[in-house]
């Protein structure tokens, strides 16, 4: 009896759909970890709303990981821009930095609006 010719086809269409499903586990581990990584950075982001008693949706812990990390580093201890850690600058000057920029630090980044929030943050950085 000679081998049936469609067998390898078989085998090769069974592999394909395992690996597709590997494939598609995978990709539904890496979600859920995505989604724990932003759970945990809104719980966060609320905690500071309540304590600083700031009433807009502004999340500067967040705001600042999406705008501010590639110059100032992961954890905004400094990278091609200064540590944003321990500022023993004023308020004001901070906010004045962030609204027009200064050297290679770009000006508007944060609305208008938001800066001020952005500057507690980093205050609150030691
Ligand atoms: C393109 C790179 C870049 C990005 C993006 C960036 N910065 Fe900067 N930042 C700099 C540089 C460079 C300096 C130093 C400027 C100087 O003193 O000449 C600086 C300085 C600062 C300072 C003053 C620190 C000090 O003690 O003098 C603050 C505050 C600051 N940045 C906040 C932010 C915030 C908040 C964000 C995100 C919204 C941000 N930066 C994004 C490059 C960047």
């Amino acid at each position: 009896m000679s081998k049936n010719p469609v067998v390898p086809y078989i085998l090769i269409f069974a592999l394909g759909i395992g690996l597709i499903f590997f494939m598609s586990m995978y990709g539904i581990d890496q979600q859920k970890e995505i989604a724990d990584a932003n759970d945990e950075s809104t719980e966060e982001g609320t905690k500071d709303d309540g304590e600083e008693g700031a009433s807009s949706e502004f999340d500067a812990e967040a705001v600042a990981q999406q705008k501010c990390i590639g110059c100032h580093g992961g954890d905004l201890t400094g990278a091609v821009g200064p540590s944003l850690h321990g500022e023993d600058k004023d308020p004001e000057e901070l906010h004045e930095i962030i609204k027009n920029g200064k050297g290679g630090m770009p000006a508007g980044l944060i609305e208008d609006e938001n800066i001020d929030a952005m500057v507690d943050y980093i205050l609150t950085l030691k």
